[in-house]
């Protein structure tokens, strides 16, 4: 049996397969089996009421999983799939209800990787499958990234190498009277507006305690476990003086050159252009995690629709630096 089949295999009998997409590794389940599902929840330590995004082979199969597929699905589909936009639809009944938290819609989405498509196409079900990382932990972007968040509680791993986005789907919800992204990503809203006309943005950090549209666009998302700060273009001089003063050694992550002559400052240079930044972005901080840094310090890209993903990757991924009462 080759990998293909015996991960399909394993599906078909309630096991966990973690599989390669363009964006980032997913763990997958059998979307119709409630047991399996529940396995994704217990490996991940995920709350039970974040929703999952079940993965097809093809716009066809995706249609089945969704009661309604609006002119809009099917044009954004032709547009983008395979690819990484994620639609969020009004929920048919053979997805078991634990894979989307118990909502009545459904997170639809067909990878752009030969590997994932290969197994959706054997399996010819709907796969659930979130982040391959423990939960509120960095994405996987290799299959070994895997295998350190999530041990022995996947059953198989198919390593189709590097992800090329390197950042998760866009979620962009067609379930509501206006489209809205949920989360930005690599298909940016302009994008989309350019195919489907006017798209609102979810703006702003959900309060956990809130119910959320999105239940993963909480605030601190994604984190490394070094701590970690963010900080503007504009205080870039005031953040860098603090940090020479310190005996602390910190890595400070930047586009461009760091003119700073102090030992305590590691710089680390970011592309800069975003498909590179994306790409690089989660191995990136997950070596930095690995350094035993005092502090990981990311200057924020420029706040334009280009960069948008990566700054909300960012944003939840560290805290703001005026936590630190450096005067800014
Ligand atoms: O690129 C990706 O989307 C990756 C790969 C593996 O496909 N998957 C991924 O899954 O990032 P996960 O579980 O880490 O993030 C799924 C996001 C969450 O923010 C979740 O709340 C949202 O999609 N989501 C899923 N179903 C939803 C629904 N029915 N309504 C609203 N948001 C939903
Ligand atoms: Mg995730």
């Amino acid at each position: 049996m080759n990998d293909i089949d015996r991960a399909s295999d394993l599906l078909r009998r309630g096991g966990l397969v973690a599989f390669p997409t363009e964006t980032v590794y997913g763990l997958g389940a059998d979307a119709t089996h409630s047991a399996a599902v529940r396995r994704i929840f217990t490996a991940k330590g995920r709350p039970a009421t974040n929703p999952l995004i079940i993965h097809v082979a093809d716009a066809t199969t995706a249609r089945r999983y969704a009661t309604i597929w609006p002119e809009s699905a099917e044009r954004l589909a032709a547009t983008f799939w395979p690819g990484p936009l994620t639609l969020v639809l009004p929920k048919a009944s053979v997805i078991v209800p634990e894979a989307t938290a118990g909502r009545d819609t459904v997170g639809l989405r067909v990878p752009n990787h030969p590997l994932a498509l290969q197994l959706l196409r054997a399996f010819g079900g709907p796969v659930a499958a979130p982040s391959a990382n423990r939960s509120n932990h960095i994405s996987p972007t290799e299959a070994k990234h895997v295998r350190q968040e999530l041990g022995d509680a996947v059953d198989l791993i198919l390593d189709g190498g590097p992800c090329q986005v390197g950042i998760e789907s866009t979620v962009l919800d067609l379930s509501v009277a206006h489209p809205t992204v949920l989360r930005p990503g690599h298909v940016t809203r302009e994008q989309i507006e350019s195919v489907i006309g006017p798209v609102e943005l979810f703006s702003g950090s959900i309060q956990s305690h809130i119910a959320a549209a999105s239940p993963g666009q909480q605030l601190r998302h994604y984190s490394p476990h070094t701590p970690a700060y963010h900080f503007e273009l504009n205080e870039r001089d005031a953040i860098l003086a603090a940090l020479a003063q310190s005996s602390e050694r910190v890595a400070v992550m930047m586009q461009g050159r760091i003119e700073s002559s102090s030992t305590s400052i590691v710089p680390i240079v970011a592309p800069t252009n975003p498909t590179g930044y994306a790409r690089s972005l989660y191995g990136t901080l997950r070596l930095l995690d690995q350094n035993a840094y005092s502090a990981i310090w990311i200057e924020l890209p420029p706040a334009t629709p280009q960069w948008l993903a990566i700054r909300d990757r960012l944003i939840r991924a560290t805290q703001p630096a005026e936590k630190l009462k450096f005067g800014i």
